[in-house]
């Protein structure tokens, strides 16, 4: 099966996923890394002809860098799309076009804090778990059906750093975990539920 993987930073997810391919961890192939922010670390991961970026902030509006970055991720021929520390909002038109295959990994126990600053949030209500979920990517902002969880504790002392380095360490199990299911075939959506398995 066919990955590509959209990542506006660090990419250590991405990583997690090269070493478990490289390791006969995981049966599929990264076909193409795509960023929003052509500085971004997470390209580096790869060999220069997966990488594909364009400045997000140098086009007129959303629809115009959507249109590029889903003509540039279908050449690719993906099996799947996995989101990895993709920090830009995608717009209804191009979910649509990937519905079905297109995964985020997000640093929380949804549906608990969607969008940002995860960790901070958790700490101000005084949480005492916090984690992370992989889920189908909807045009509703971290609102696609659940697909998995992990869950770490909230420890007196932690600051946002710390726990978001607790919660990183789950987040790479976790989405190698999903991704065998993935590319297994054992995995798919239906509507708001998630099927493990497709047999
Ligand atoms: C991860 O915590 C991911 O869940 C969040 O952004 C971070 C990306 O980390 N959306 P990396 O770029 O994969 O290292």
């Amino acid at each position: 099966p066919r990955i590509a993987v959209l990542a506006s930073g660090r990419g250590s997810n991405l990583q997690a996923v090269l070493d478990a391919i490289a390791a006969g961890a995981l049966a599929g192939e990264v076909v193409g890394v795509f960023s929003d922010k052509p500085s971004a670390p997470a390209l580096q991961r790869v060999p220069q002809a997966l990488r594909w970026s364009a400045a997000a902030k140098t086009y007129s509006d959303r629809d115009a860098f959507d249109a590029d970055l889903a003509a540039a991720v279908a050449a690719v021929r993906p099996d799947w799309v996995l989101c990895a520390g993709y920090m830009r909002i995608l717009g209804g038109a191009f979910v649509e076009r990937f519905r079905g295959r297109m995964i985020n990994i997000h640093p929380s126990l949804l549906p608990k804090y969607r969008g940002l600053h995860t960790h901070a949030r958790a700490l101000a209500d005084g949480e005492s778990e916090h984690g992370c979920s992989v889920h189908f990517v909807i045009p509703e902002l971290d609102a696609g059906a659940v697909i998995a969880q992990a869950v770490v504790p909230v420890r007196g002392g932690d600051d946002a750093e710390a726990l978001a380095a607790r919660v990183l360490a789950v987040e790479h199990p976790l989405l190698l975990a999903v991704m065998r299911l993935a590319v297994g075939g054992r995995l798919a959506e239906h509507g708001a539920t998630v099927t493990l398995d497709g047999h």
